[in-house]
């Protein structure tokens, strides 16, 4: 296999009688950013939370590096979930916490750090957020926006190779959507060896961010290209999804 990529190998999940994936084929290339769409209920968020080592698959295998994951124990897992960062749909921040703990946490939880150390590496994220000044809020003082940015910051502070967003724009509006497309853009570009992976609804943020482009449908990759290719294919259910038309092979 290619070390130049993550590799999902026939993936399957399913929950009782629901078959979510089906045979999920996907190569995540290392260093890029990857967008994952589909329509809602099709299993990426299931996806994202199986790579992440968080849920096992029933069937397949996750090559990272050429070890398949999907063996591992949980020690071994617990390792390779080091390796990654996640912005999770909702944010999950702890409302109850200052900006600056929320994104400490992972490092108080992980790493024995001086207090020092520990606040410049808490500064240094929350920098790269733009949200330095904004660290002693409590979350709930927070715009939609900013929890994202704070969410970003907290998955970013370990310093990860991989870096998981799912649906980081939903419910933000369009300019800070541009922000957080071009900050998750500008997070990729910053940092050497990072490799994204992001889940979207969002046609505009996947032309304008995407390296790669994979879609989901009935549980199986039934896409793969560049941004370019997926606004020149002429597969119907992808044309469909991406011109957001009701007629086509997609049905409620
Ligand atoms: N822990 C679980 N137990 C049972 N069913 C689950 C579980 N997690 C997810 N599912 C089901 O799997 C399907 C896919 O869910 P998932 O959250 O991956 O969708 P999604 O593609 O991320 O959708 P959205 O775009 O709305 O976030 C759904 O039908 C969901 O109800
Ligand atoms: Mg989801």
């Amino acid at each position: 296999m290619s070390e130049g990529c993550i590799r999902l190998v026939n993936l399957q999940k399913r929950f009782g009688a629901q078959e979510v994936l089906r045979g999920v084929n996907l190569d995540v290339p290392i260093g890029k950013i990857t967008v994952v769409i589909g329509r809602s209920g099709t299993g990426k968020s299931v996806l994202l939370k199986i790579l992440m080592g968080l849920m096992r698959a029933d069937e397949g295998q996750i090559l990272i590096g050429g070890a398949n994951i999907t063996r591992f124990g949980d020690r071994e897992l617990l390792k390779v979930r080091n390796r990654f960062g996640m912005v999770f749909q909702h944010s999950a921040l702890f409302d109850s916490m200052s900006v600056f703990e929320n994104v400490a946490f992972p490092l108080r939880e992980h790493e024995r750090l001086r207090e020092r150390e520990l606040a410049a590496r808490v500064n240094a994220a929350l920098a790269s957020v733009g949200l330095v000044e904004h660290g002693h809020k409590d979350v709930h003082q927070l715009s939609g926006g900013m929890r994202k940015r704070a969410a970003v910051a907290r998955a970013l502070v370990r310093k990860p190779e991989f870096l998981l967003y799912d649906e980081p724009t939903t419910g933000l509006d369009p300019i800070m959507t541009a922000h957080v497309d071009e900050l998750i853009r500008s997070t990729q570009d910053s940092t050497p060896g990072l490799t994204s992976l992001v889940i979207s609804h969002d046609m505009a943020a996947t032309l304008r961010i995407a390296d790669k482009v994979a879609m989901l449908h009935e549980g199986a990759v039934i896409f793969e290209g560049t941004a370019e290719d997926l606004q020149n294919t002429d597969h119907a259910a992808v044309r469909q999804f991406v011109e957001g038309r009701l007629d086509g092979p997609i049905h409620l």
